[in-house]
């Protein structure tokens, strides 16, 4: 069960909301710059619910127009392990033929949700495609994924905060962190 009191479920703060914001803030500078020349606005497509956290906060620090639009993909139940399906429950709300994409992820994981929607997005003939997730974890790749901008490179352990979840649960904590191990233990 999921303690009322949060914090206490946490047995580790990878990162703190600062130094979330702090990154999160130089993505958003390094991405303003590279396409500040471009003859287009961004699409910038969130992948719900995960990213939820990170694409509000970095969508303000892009200094330039940008279209605002979400997608729901799914490859994990309520479990910490992929089942390497993907499902996607809501589909982009408008057309991206010749359109600029930015994909906003949380994680990067097995691969296989972002290996997917690549080849979902190119089928779509947009001009181009850019990833830029908040975590990777390489360690635990099954499928290459090219990342063009990346927050932090994790090891391979669960995180949870800022929109990530453990069975629906820690998304709204605003720092990242990994859970007790009683709480897997005391899982219905
Ligand atoms: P992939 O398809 O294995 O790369 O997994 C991608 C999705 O799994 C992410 O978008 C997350 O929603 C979820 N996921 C992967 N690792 C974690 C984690 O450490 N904590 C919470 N969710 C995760
Ligand atoms: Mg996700």
């Amino acid at each position: 069960m999921v303690s009322k009191d949060m914090d206490q479920d946490i047995e580790k703060v990878f990162y703190t909301e600062e130094q979330l914001q702090a990154r999160i803030a130089e993505l958003g500078a390094q991405i303003t710059a590279d396409y500040k020349d471009f003859d287009e606005e961004i699409f910038c497509v969130g992948i719900l619910k995960g990213a939820v956290m990170f694409y509000t906060d970095l969508v303000r620090q892009i200094k330039l127009p940008i279209n605002f639009d979400f997608m729901i993909a799914s490859s994990y139940g309520n479990s910490t392990s992929t089942s390497g399906t993907v499902k996607i429950l809501k589909d982009l709300d408008y057309d991206i033929e010749g359109k600029h994409l930015l994909v906003i992820e949380d994680i990067i994981d097995s691969g296989t949700t972002m290996h997917y929607l690549k080849k979902y997005f190119a089928a779509r003939k947009p001009k181009s495609v850019k990833l830029c997730s908040l975590f990777s974890k390489p360690s635990r790749r099954t499928v290459d994924v090219d990342i063009d901008y990346c927050g932090f490179t994790v090891p391979d352990e669960f995180l949870v905060g800022y929109g990530l979840d453990y069975a629906e649960k820690y998304r709204n904590l605003p720092y990242v962190g990994v859970l007790k191990p009683s709480v897997y233990q005391n899982a219905d």
